[in-house]
């Protein structure tokens, strides 16, 4: 039976930084807080005209390369995001028209950060299924677009960036070998935009003076529910698969706060050496930062054939997932 796996990674971030310093001059707070707080030095920020479908389209267009797979052979494209280009069409369809997929059907999905593993644990069934040969699996967020610049417990956080994997059917011993995906819609309040749906419309002026369409965060009770779930979801995939934490080459963790990922790595018995971690440059980028991880680390050569690589989010819904790769 065919499984999935991953052939092929890219990632595109816009040009412009947004550092600590330069947040201290917009809110009340310092490099110092959100360092230690959170271990975030910088972010990038979409400039006025940028526009998130051209980053995943240039990220798309990269994992493809290096998958060797042409765009005529794409047979679905999955975007992941909760800041689409506009609520309709979906962005996986204007990203369909300009790669120029003409036989992939694309659709978006929205599982917070989880996104990504969402998408991983999707793609991998419809390979499985012989439904798809080759997916596009994309997470893009402009969340910066979402911040609200006068609430500093928020507005440090976030990033913009795109990540993409191309997803091929297998039968050899690579790919993914265990995924699993959980939502708990009881804690929907924990993170959120409460406006510009059908509630709160965007064409009502109390929406934007509410200050509404902006991402909100309970920030302590987040960060605990993260690392418990993340470990029992984590701790499920390597028993569903037969492996020990010690024989986890990598674990490439959602980037929301470096203090969340030592936490996770350390219940997990896994050390910090072998966690991926680039939140210090690109802030918490939602359902684009595991992708974005992972596209710098295979680039930077550091994933060799055959490693074992263990994947772990959590965010809004709340929603939440794990997935055990072989390289
Ligand atoms: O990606 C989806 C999943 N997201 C997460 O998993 C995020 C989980 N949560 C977190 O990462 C952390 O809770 C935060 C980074 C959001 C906040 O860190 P914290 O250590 O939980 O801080 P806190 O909210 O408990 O606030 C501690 C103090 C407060 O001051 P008082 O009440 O103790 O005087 C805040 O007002 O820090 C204050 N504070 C700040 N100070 C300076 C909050 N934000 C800032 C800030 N600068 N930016």
């Amino acid at each position: 039976m065919f499984h999935a796996c991953i052939a092929g990674t890219g990632r595109a971030v816009p040009g412009k930084v947004l550092t600590n310093a330069d947040l201290t001059r917009l809110v009340d707070t310092s490099d110092e807080w959100i360092v230690t707080r959170t271990g975030i030095r910088e972010r990038r920020q979409a400039a006025d005209g940028e526009v998130l479908s051209d980053f995943c389209v240039e990220a798309a267009r990269q994992a493809l390369e290096a998958g060797n797979v042409s765009v005529k052979d794409v047979d679905a494209i999955l975007v992941s995001t909760v800041s689409p280009d506009a609520p309709i069409p979906s962005m996986a369809c204007i990203v369909q028209h300009k790669l120029g997929a003409k036989k992939a059907a694309a659709w978006d999905q929205n599982a917070g950060c989880a996104g990504w593993l969402y998408g991983l644990h999707i793609a991998d069934g419809l390979i499985q299924s012989g439904k798809a040969r080759n997916v596009l699996l994309i997470g893009g967020e402009f969340l910066t677009r979402y911040a609200d610049y006068t609430d500093r417990a928020t507005c440090v956080l976030f990033g913009d960036g795109a990540g993409a994997t191309l997803l091929k059917a297998t039968k050899s011993d690579r790919g993914v070998l265990a995924s699993t995906i959980r939502c708990d819609g009881e804690g929907a309040a924990f993170i959120s935009m409460p406006g510009g749906g059908s509630t709160h419309p965007p064409n009502r002026p109390e929406t934007l003076e509410q200050r509404l369409p902006f991402i909100k965060m309970m920030g302590g009770e987040t960060f605990k529910v993260a690392v418990r779930s993340m470990v029992d979801v984590c701790r499920e995939v390597l028993q569903e698969s037969g492996f020990e934490t010690d024989e986890v080459s990598w674990l490439i963790p959602h980037q929301a706060n470096d203090r969340i990922i030592s936490a996770v790595g350390e219940r997990l018995g896994i050390p910090k050496e072998r966690c991926v971690v680039n939140i210090d440059r690109y802030g918490n980028t939602s359902a684009a930062s595991i992708p974005i991880a992972l596209d710098e680390f295979v680039r930077e050569g550091r994933i060799k054939r055959g490693d074992l690589i263990l994947f772990t989010a959590f965010g809004a819904g709340l929603t939440w997932g794990a997935g055990l790769v072989r390289w």
